[in-house]
């Protein structure tokens, strides 16, 4: 398996094992917990500069949502310009605006640096409003991007076959394969000393005075200074309660009449619907996102993709349908990334988390400023991106508000559990969560008959499971934690599996 799900994603063709022989007795200036854009991004950028760094992945190089993203590179986020100036001002806004313009020119300098082909092309996009009230959005984001200086113009007309009110062009975006992009970066930090350790699990840290101590399934690890790159870090956080968890799905298809789009396209519908176009195998397919939720929080995942798919179905001459997958992304609670210091540790660990939907540029993003942490101490976006910042929330969407919940999941979920009678109620292919006598467990019977039985308590902090049909998957509905059928960790932030009670037939 080479990403965090039972689908294949369209870059995945591309991974391969990455680790290098290593001697992990020796002392690390920095570890980087993570192998996806942000983990590998920020070990290039730190071994450029001298350090002796070695990244630490519990599956392989892109198995989590590098592999799974649809890779759009945008400089407006998200997190609206308009929004962030109502909550943070307008001179934090205009930095998060330089976050983005950054975050490419870092992406443009690897590939020129390094000579790397990844598909990339920079692009203009349309931001599209289908009704009144989008139109309404529109306009404020607009207004918003004026005054930080974001060049966003009015356009009559759009690439994309999608009856609309009114659009925007945004000139100067772009996309790329990440598969390609991140391979090469561990490519040429390979090349510079730089050491991967793959299949590897960080289960902890211990804090020292000059070093940590992190302890993995494959022996302790000593480091000047840690980064986590794993969306959300092991143990419990203040972050855990900032930032949520959410999955967004994506599918590839070739068009009938081959008349994809020339640009990037987004409405404003919520969750919105995202649409690019990438060349694989010398053909054209037009990759569309969206039905995004809270991770475990579907009772049916399989039903997002048969409502994105007819709904691409709808506007576009759909003729194939090549790929679909889903990934996971996190969505901080007042709408901008937590990049820096991780709370309540000393000063040698490092988090980014919460990227929203531009997980492609914040992670590049923070490479730079974790960077500018760690070897000069400070980094121009450091407050703004505070792990420890305490900000309002009261301006923004339900959509975001919604991670407010995160807390009473827990005890929500004590009571989320099916009684079965008898194992035959379980059709193949079918999953269940349920409780005998005073314990929970969760059941998955594969199409031969095949039951795997395990305990349904994430080991993380104790919420239960659910079934993800989409991607085979048992999710955490708190953190976000996923596991498979046989209850291996996919995603943290749990480091530990699902107890496994048996693996069984039954006829
Ligand atoms: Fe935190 Fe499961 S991920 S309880």
């Amino acid at each position: 398996m080479y990403r965090d799900g039972a689908r294949k994603s369209i870059w995945q063709n591309e991974i391969k094992r990455l680790s290098t022989e290593n001697d992990l007795t020796e002392w690390f200036d920095t570890a980087i917990v993570g192998g996806g854009i942000t983990g590998v991004s920020t070990a290039l950028k730190l071994q450029e500069s001298g350090q002796k760094c070695i990244i630490i992945e519990a599956a392989n190089i892109g198995f989590g949502t590098t592999g799974g993203t649809t890779a759009h590179l945008n400089d407006f986020f998200d997190t609206t310009f308009a929004q962030v100036i109502k909550d943070f001002g307008l001179e934090n806004a205009k930095l998060y605006a330089e976050s983005g313009k950054d975050a490419i020119q870092l992406i443009e300098n690897n590939i020129r640096r390094y000579g790397i082909s990844c598909d990339f092309v920079r692009k203009s996009a349309y931001l599209f409003a289908l009704d009144e009230n989008q139109e309404k959005q529109l306009k404020d984001i607009v207004t918003g991007a004026a005054e930080v200086g974001h060049e966003m113009l009015y356009v009559n007309e759009i690439s994309f076959p999608i009856p609309f009110r009114e659009a925007v062009l945004i000139p100067a975006q772009g996309h790329f394969h990440p598969i390609k992009y991140i391979k090469a970066l561990c490519e040429a930090f390979i090349q510079l000393g730089g050491a991967i350790e793959e299949k590897c699990i960080c289960e902890g840290y211990k804090e020292h005075d000059d070093y940590i101590v992190l302890t993995t399934s494959k022996g302790e690890i000593k480091a000047k200074n840690v980064v986590y790159a794993t969306h959300i870090p092991p143990g419990i956080n203040l972050l855990h309660f900032t930032n949520a968890p959410y999955r967004s799905y994506a599918m590839a298809f070739s068009l009938k009449d081959n008349d994809y789009p020339r640009e990037l396209g987004y409405d404003l519908c919520e969750p919105y619907h995202y649409y690019r176009v990438q060349e694989f195998e010398g053909e054209n397919l037009l990759i569309a996102g969206g039905e995004d939720h809270k991770t475990g929080h579907s009772d049916d995942t399989g039903e997002c993709f048969s409502r994105l798919e007819n709904y691409v179905r709808k506007h576009f001459d759909v003729e194939t349908t090549y790929f679909s997958w889903s990934s996971q992304y996190y969505e901080p609670i007042d709408g901008l990334p937590y990049i820096g210091k991780l709370p309540g540790t000393k000063d040698r660990i490092y988090v980014a988390t919460g990227f929203r939907g531009n997980g492609m540029i914040f992670g590049t993003l923070s490479s730079q400023i974790l960077h500018d942490l760690i070897i000069t101490g400070e980094s121009k976006y450091e407050h703004l991106f505070s792990p420890s910042r305490i900000k309002p929330i009261a301006g923004f969407t339900d959509f975001i508000k919604e991670n407010a919940s995160v807390a009473f999941d827990y005890i929500k979920d004590k009571i989320f559990v099916e009684r079965i009678d008898s194992l035959s109620e379980i059709k193949p292919g079918e999953a269940k969560v349920f409780r005998y006598e005073s314990e929970t467990y969760a059941l998955y019977k594969e199409l031969n008959g095949t039951f795997h039985l395990l305990r349904s308590t994430c080991p993380h902090a104790s919420c239960e499971v659910r079934w993800n049909s989409a991607e085979l998957s048992w999710d955490c509905p708190c953190h976000g934690s996923r596991f498979n059928v046989n209850g291996k960790m996919l995603t943290g932030p749990s480091t530990k599996p699902l107890d496994k009670i048996f693996p069984f037939q039954k006829k």
